[in-house]
């Protein structure tokens, strides 16, 4: 008996070890190997005919043809909640299903969470008007709006069987090794040039389905410009967006087989986030609590000695050590 509670615990005690091992390795080196847990839950097309079928639905339309249903060119004023033309799905990709995409899949069950932006615990709710507000450049959708509890449902959906509280392999986007240097606007333009221009279009203002006013959306969508999120989204700060770029662009590629170097991806988002975008009013206000605030939050104050140059660009590995007592926020 003692000796096989031994035996179980050495087994237990090799595999935190081992679990151990592979956190710290996903930390620290650009690309791991896929795991098991990732799954891309069924079409909700497949669900049984019923009110919940129709709002999985709607809510699936709302990420994937945001613009088409509350987008600034629908006819009906009172459902223009998104002040650009991009839709969820332009950042969230394949509908929230695709691994280091910003997938939806698993989120239902990891809020209410702690958001350094605001300094609060945080609803899936006040999460999806974060993005509504800032990477939409729009306003917030009423809790009880028919809109908020498609969103809502869809992505209970995408969430079946996945735990509360799990964090799922391939949430968010991928952590890419920090730069010792400054990012490059200047550089990043080569790269534009030479791989994003042929689909985001020269100005960066993407290429529209159909033509302006007709709610259609893009093709490609625009990276900056008026029509772009705006400069307190997620997107703007510089880590988010070069994490996201590498692992994803241009579109189609993956984590596992990125078509970027680790330097074009940090240069290339320099150099679209150097760019001219919607402001958003009041962003002195985020990060209530400065001690806790994103180091690559592009705009001040901040309560330490870097430059806001530093906190656009980087390096970040100076500021993130002197930040090291304050729990930071992805
Ligand atoms: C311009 C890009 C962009 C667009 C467009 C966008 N988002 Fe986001 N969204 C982000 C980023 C970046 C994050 C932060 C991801 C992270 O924390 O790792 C995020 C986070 C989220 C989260 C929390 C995800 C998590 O893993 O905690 C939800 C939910 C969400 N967005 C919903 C939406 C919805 C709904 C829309 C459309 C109305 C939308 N987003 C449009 C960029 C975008
Ligand atoms: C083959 C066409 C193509 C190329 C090349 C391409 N993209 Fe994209 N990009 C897309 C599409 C399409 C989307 C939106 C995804 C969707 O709607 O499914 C997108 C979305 C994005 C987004 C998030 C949405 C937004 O509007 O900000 C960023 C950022 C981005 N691309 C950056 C880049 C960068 C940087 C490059 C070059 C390294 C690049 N892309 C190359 C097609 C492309």
């Amino acid at each position: 008996m003692n000796r096989r509670a031994a035996a179980i615990s050495s087994v237990l005690i090799m595999t935190f070890i081992l679990s151990g091992l592979a956190v710290a390795q996903t930390a620290e080196t650009t690309l791991t190997k896929p795991k098991s847990d990732w799954a891309v839950p069924p079409d909700p097309e497949g669900l049984e005919r019923g009110p919940w079928r129709e709002m999985v639905l709607y809510g699936k339309q709302l990420i994937v043809e945001t613009p088409r249903v509350v987008g600034p060119e629908v006819s009906n004023p009172a459902m223009r909640y998104a002040g650009n033309n991009l839709t969820c799905q332009s950042c969230h990709l394949s509908g929230g299903t695709q691994r280091f995409g910003l997938p939806l899949i698993g989120v239902y069950g990891a809020f209410p969470t702690y958001m350094a932006r605001e300094n609060e615990v945080r609803t899936l709710e006040d999460r999806i008007n974060g993005c509504f507000e800032r990477s939409m450049n729009g306003r917030a959708l009423p809790g009880d709006s028919r809109e908020m509890k498609a969103i809502l449902s869809y992505i209970q959906y995408l969430s079946t069987g996945i735990p509360v509280g799990k964090t799922i392999e391939g949430r968010g986007s991928a952590a890419l090794p920090l730069l010792q240097r400054a990012a490059s606007p200047q550089r990043g333009a080569a790269v534009y040039k030479k791989i994003c221009m042929e689909c985001h279009q020269s100005d960066g203002q993407g290429k529209r389905i159909g033509s302006k006013g007709d709610a259609e959306g893009y093709q490609f969508p625009p990276l900056w410009g008026p029509d772009s999120f705006n400069d307190g989204a997620g997107m703007h700060r510089l880590i988010a967006s070069a994490s996201f770029i590498r692992a994803n662009m241009p579109v189609g590629t993956t984590y596992e087989a990125p078509m970027l170097s680790v330097e074009e991806a940090w240069d290339v988002a320099a150099y679209i986030n150097a760019q001219q975008r919607p402001a958003r009013a009041h962003l002195e206000l985020d990060y209530p609590n400065l001690g806790r605030k994103a180091v690559d939050a592009p705009f001040p104050p901040f309560t330490d000695a870097f430059s806001l140059q530093q906190h656009r660009l980087g390096p970040f590995q100076p500021i993130i050590d002197g930040q090291r007592r304050g729990g930071r926020e992805r």
